[in-house]
């Protein structure tokens, strides 16, 4: 197995005085692993997630990513590492409005520098993929809050990332497009996608092979020990 988060005594403070917002966590995830993140609000989850996504470096403690060492990368290596491996999901979307479902998912490749209409084919692709082929052309506001979010994830993937991150992907739904959701990440996972999921939400984390909760900046349990030393 090879092991694409690698996070050593992390730490991360923020301001003076400091506030501990990850205080010393060990996690290993391995390729291939579906796994919740769950915790209250203000327990550190986001923080943790910027911290795998490469968004942060932390304040102490190794983390590494896809095998490279966070701390020692220069920015541009890591915004590389963001670009080609891995893929984001926010509560809230992001998608741009008045810009098509099809080029708001090929906005996704810019970093690649290929031609427009190649871009597109990809985005094509990946909106299949969510199960958005019929809605190709839809603007945002044409589309439900859970395709919006599909299209979110199409962006996420249409690059063909090692690593999807999703913090609080169903936040903004209802429970029924929420366990939609669950499916489509559980579907990529099983295509081969690593998936990291946030949540507060406990029985949603439950639906997940591996559940890591996490209070106060710390791992207080992680469900793969069990399996592990079982
Ligand atoms: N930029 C910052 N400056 C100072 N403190 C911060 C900053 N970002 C987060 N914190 C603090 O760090 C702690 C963890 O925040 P974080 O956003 O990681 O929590 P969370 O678990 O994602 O919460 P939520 O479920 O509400 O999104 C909180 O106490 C927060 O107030
Ligand atoms: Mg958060």
């Amino acid at each position: 197995m090879i092991p694409i988060i690698e996070l050593n005594a992390v730490e991360r403070s923020y301001g003076e005085p400091p506030v501990r917002a990850c205080a010393g966590v060990d996690l290993v995830v391995q390729e291939g692993e579906l796994v919740a993140i769950v915790g209250p609000s203000g327990s550190g989850k986001s923080t943790l997630l910027n911290l795998i996504g490469t968004l942060d470096r932390p304040t102490g403690g190794t983390a590494r990513i896809g095998g490279a060492d966070v701390q020692t990368l220069r920015d541009q290596d890591l915004s590389a590492l963001r670009a080609h491996r891995i893929g984001f999901v926010f509560q809230q979307f992001h998608l741009s409005d008045g810009v098509t479902a099809v080029d708001n998912v090929a906005d996704g490749l810019l970093y690649l520098g290929e031609p427009r209409s190649a871009r597109r084919s990809r985005a094509r692709k990946a909106l299949d993929r969510v199960g958005l082929g019929h809605r190709h052309d839809h603007k945002p506001h044409q589309l439900s809050g859970g395709e919006r979010q599909r299209v979110a994830i199409a962006r996420a993937i249409v690059g063909d990332p090692l690593l999807l991150l999703a913090d609080e992907p169903t936040g903004n739904l209802d429970s029924q497009s929420g366990m939609a959701i669950v499916k489509l990440l559980e579907l990529l996972n099983r295509q081969g996608t690593t998936v990291v999921v946030i949540t507060h939400d406990v029985e949603l984390a439950n639906k997940f092979p591996r559940q890591i909760t996490i209070k106060d900046g710390r791992i207080v349990d992680d469900s793969s020990r069990v399996g592990v030393h079982a």
